[in-house]
């Protein structure tokens, strides 16, 4: 089974038992709420809503995005508070002392930790509470999904969202979504492609008439890039880095392609041989070099969708290219790298963190095109 399946599986199965509480406001001890029940009921505008791996955005209509955050949450490992969310807790991850835990709750691509979930989304609605006070009435709601979610899950989260309070609830699969918001002709004959590369999964996806053509995902992304960074330092190096160093070496010397000045930038860590800090220099070409497996999945996952894509629609994405999103899309010359790789032309999209949310929004204010692009969920209830 494909990992999506796995984890909106678990999701899946968690919002049922919500659902089917006759009190889904307790849910024993540790006080379970349903995430969106809480979230919901703060909103009268309609809202889209792209809960990523790394990043939580929402945006309100009439207000634009309102949530814009890493998805991270410092917890007391004792007590189980809440120390930080957001851009303060992900400050905190690798540095926290032995009492606090920082944890990405969707670290798996769908929300894999429930309860720490809801807290996160808890506290971010508290904060466009403060700035916006609450409103009246019931949203229209659409949520974006990993395109390898199953008819049952997509229920569950449907109607989840309107167990919740949603007026109505709209499923986008997230690679339509980031097309929609880096401006793709998704409903034109004409096929166009996205590439989305979070922090979780690569989804990549040839689009036409409104309908996704051909996916495919892989989880070759943001995350696998720090994680090939760290076990470069730990096997060339002998050095142990965290996890937002890895991040950080990725962001400032990281790239696909060969740069125009190849430099230098210090690495810190520790050195795994006598336990003491060390600092070593590594140029971009190392970098580049240690990224090299992952860039290199997303290039084989672009070019299996290509070969499957039927004829016709090649012939247009010769002509329109390849349009990228997503934090990943912004490594440097990987654009470059797969053109090369595909003999396509690509480009990245105007604000490619931003896409998702922003498809999702431009999605609701144009109800045909709604209509069309949502992931359609059956309307008899799957047996259980
Ligand atoms: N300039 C940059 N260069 C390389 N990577 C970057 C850059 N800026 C952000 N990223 C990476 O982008 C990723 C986050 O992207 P994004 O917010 O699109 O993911 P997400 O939507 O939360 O994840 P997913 O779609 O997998 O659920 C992180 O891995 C981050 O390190
Ligand atoms: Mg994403």
């Amino acid at each position: 089974m494909d990992r999506h399946g796995e984890h909106a599986r678990a999701a899946a199965g968690l919002l049922r038992t919500l659902l089917a509480s006759p009190f889904p406001l307790i849910e024993g001890y540790l006080n379970v709420i349903n995430p969106l029940s809480s979230f919901l009921g703060m909103f009268s505008h309609d809202i889209a809503i792209d809960l990523g791996t790394a990043n939580t955005l929402v945006s309100v209509r009439g207000r634009g995005i309102v949530i814009d955050e890493p998805s991270v949450v410092a917890i007391d490992r004792v007590t189980k508070r809440v120390l930080a969310i957001g851009v303060e807790a992900k400050r905190m991850v690798g540095r926290t002392p032995a009492s606090i835990i920082a944890v990405r709750p969707l670290r798996d691509g769908v929300i894999s930790d429930f309860a720490t979930t809801e807290k996160m989304l808890q506290y971010f609605i508290r904060s466009v509470h403060e700035r916006f006070g609450m409103g009246v009435g019931k949203p229209r709601v659409v949520v974006g999904i990993p395109s390898g979610a199953t008819e049952v899950e997509k229920r569950a989260v449907h109607d989840a969202a309107v167990a919740a309070g949603a007026r109505s609830a709209y499923l986008i699969e997230e690679p339509m979504a980031a097309a929609i918001g880096a401006g793709l002709p998704v409903m034109d004959a004409a096929g166009s492609m996205c590439v989305d590369i979070g922090g979780g999964t690569t989804e990549v996806a040839v689009i036409a008439l409104g309908g996704i053509v051909r996916s495919q995902s892989a989880r070759a992304a943001g995350d696998a890039m720090d994680s090939a960074i760290m076990d470069y330092a730990r096997q060339v190096h002998n050095l142990l880095i965290g996890e937002r160093t890895a991040e950080q070496l990725k962001i400032t010397a990281g790239s696909a392609f060969p740069l125009d000045d190849e430099v230098s930038a210090d690495l810190r860590g520790r050195d795994l041989a006598t336990g003491l800090p060390k600092s070593v220099e590594v140029s971009t070409v190392e970098v580049r070099d240690a990224l090299s497996p992952v860039v290199n999945e997303i290039v084989r996952t672009v070019r299996a969708t290509i070969e499957t894509t039927p004829p016709e629609l090649v012939a247009d994405l010769m002509m329109h290219g390849i349009a990228m999103t997503g934090g990943g899309s912004l490594l440097r010359g990987l654009d470059r790298k797969v053109a090369m790789e595909t003999r396509f032309p690509v480009y990245v999209g105007e604000d490619p963190l931003r896409c998702v949310v922003r498809g999702c929004a431009d999605a609701l204010e144009e109800t045909e095109t709604l209509q069309k692009v949502q992931s359609a969920v059956a309307s008899r209830r799957p047996p259980r």
